[in-house]
C-alpha cells in the first residue's frame, strides 16, 4: 500500500531547540490522521518540512513516495495546505487569490476561475468573492485558507489547526467537508487542539510531544487505554465500600461517593456486567447504573502531562473546546 507521508528519524534543529526530534510517522493512503500534541510539540514545524518551507536536519520523508527535498514538485503539487498562521495577500480579492494559487499550480486560468468559485462556494463565502482576505472576517478567513488549500484538489489535505477560534456553525461545516473529501479518497492530516474533534473525525491519531512521537493508534484503542467510571445506585447503600475489586477483573478501585458506590474499571462496557452480578451476589439490590468512558482527552492529558502546556498561547491544551 502506498503510504502518503512516510517519515523516518526526522530532526529539526534550531539554534537551541530540537523541534523535531527523530520523529518517525507513517500514513497510509486515504486515511484521516490526526496529530495531537501540546503548543509546542512540533505538529506545525512537521507539517512545515513536507511542504518544503521548513528544511530537515537530519532523517527522511517522502509524501506518496516523493523525498520532499529531491522531488519537491512533485511533492508540492500533491499537497494542499491550511496553515495555522494566516499567510494570504491581504489586498488582493479573494477569487484572485484562489486563482494565483492554481495557476501557480499549473491549472489554466479558465479551470482556475471554475475551481475558485467551486471552492467559495463549497466553503460558504462565494458571495465575498471580489472582497480583499483582510476584510474578512476571523472565520471567514479560515473558510479562505480551506478553499485555497483544495483548489488544487490535492491528494493530502494538511489543516493545521483548522478550526482555532471558530464558532460552533463553522467547525461542524468544516468537519462536513473535509469528511466529504475524505470519503472521496483525499488524504487527510489534521492538528487541532480540540481533541474531540479528533476524537470524532480521525481513524488513527499521533500523539506528539517534545519532537517525538509518544504514541499512534485509533481514538477507541487510545480510550480503551484509559480507566472507565462506573457509577451503581444501591437501595439501602452501605457506608463502606464491599470488596469486590478483588473479586472482578478489571475493576481497579471502588469506593463510595455520597451514597453511591463508584468503580474505577477498564473497558467500563463489559465490566459493568460483572460488576451488578458480584454485588446482586452480595445481597446489595441495584436501582440504577450509569457509565462513564474516559474521553481521548484524559487519555491524552495522562500520556503529556508534567510537561509544560499552554503558555505560549495562554490557553490550556486539553479542555478548550469545553
Ligand atoms: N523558526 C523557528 N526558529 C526557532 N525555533 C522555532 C522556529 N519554529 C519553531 N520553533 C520551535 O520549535 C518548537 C516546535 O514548534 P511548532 O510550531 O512545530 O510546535 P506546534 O506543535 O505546532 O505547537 P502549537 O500547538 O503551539 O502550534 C517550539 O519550541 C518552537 O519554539
Ligand atoms: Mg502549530
Amino acid at each position: 500500500m502506498t503510504l502518503a507521508i512516510d517519515a523516518t528519524d526526522l530532526v529539526k534543529e534550531y539554534d537551541d531547540v530540537r523541534a523535531l526530534d527523530g520523529l518517525s510517522l507513517s500514513v497510509e493512503a486515504g486515511e484521516f490522521f490526526g496529530l495531537l500534541g501540546p503548543n509546542g510539540a512540533g505538529k506545525t514545524t512537521f507539517i512545515n518540512t513536507l511542504v518544503g518551507l521548513v528544511r530537515k536536519t537530519g532523517g527522511e520523508v517522502t509524501v506518496f513516495g516523493n523525498d520532499v527535498e529531491d522531488d519537491y514538485r512533485a511533492v508540492r503539487d500533491s499537497i494542499g495546505l491550511a496553515p495555522q498562521e494566516f499567510n494570504v495577500d491581504r489586498f488582493f480579492p479573494i477569487r484572485e487569490v484562489l486563482m494565483h494559487k492554481a495557476g501557480y499550480h499549473g491549472v489554466s486560468e479558465e479551470e482556475a476561475g471554475r475551481r475558485a468559485d467551486e471552492a467559495l462556494s463549497l466553503v460558504g463565502i462565494y458571495d465575498k468573492r471580489h472582497t480583499r482576505f483582510d476584510w474578512l472576517s476571523g472565520g471567514m478567513k479560515r473558510r479562505l485558507l480551506l478553499a485555497r488549500a483544495i483548489v488544487t484538489e490535492p491528494d493530502l489535505l494538511i489543516l493545521d489547526e483548522p478550526t482555532a477560534g471558530v464558532d460552533v456553525q463553522l467547525r461542524h461545516d468544516l468537519w462536513e467537508i473535509i469528511n466529504r473529501l475524505n470519503d472521496e479518497g483525499t488524504t487527510i492530516l489534521l492538528t487541532t487542539h480540540y481533541i474531540e474533534e479528533a476524537e470524532r473525525l480521525c481513524d488513527r491519531v499521533a500523539i506528539m510531544d517534545a519532537g517525538r512521537k509518544v504514541t499512534v493508534a485509533t481514538p477507541d484503542e487510545l480510550m480503551e487505554r484509559g480507566t472507565d467510571t462506573i457509577t451503581v445506585e444501591l437501595r439501602d447503600p452501605p457506608t463502606a465500600a464491599p470488596p469486590i475489586g478483588a473479586e472482578v477483573a478489571d475493576v481497579e478501585e471502588v469506593s463510595m461517593e455520597g451514597g453511591r458506590l463508584v468503580a474505577r474499571a477498564n473497558r467500563g462496557g463489559r465490566t459493568a456486567p460483572r460488576l451488578l452480578n458480584a454485588l446482586e451476589a452480595r445481597g446489595h439490590e441495584i436501582l440504577d447504573i450509569e457509565i462513564s468512558r474516559t474521553s481521548l482527552e484524559e487519555v491524552f492529558v495522562e500520556l503529556t502531562e508534567g510537561r509544560e502546556q499552554g503558555s505560549e498561547q495562554g490557553v490550556p491544551v486539553a479542555g478548550e473546546a469545553r
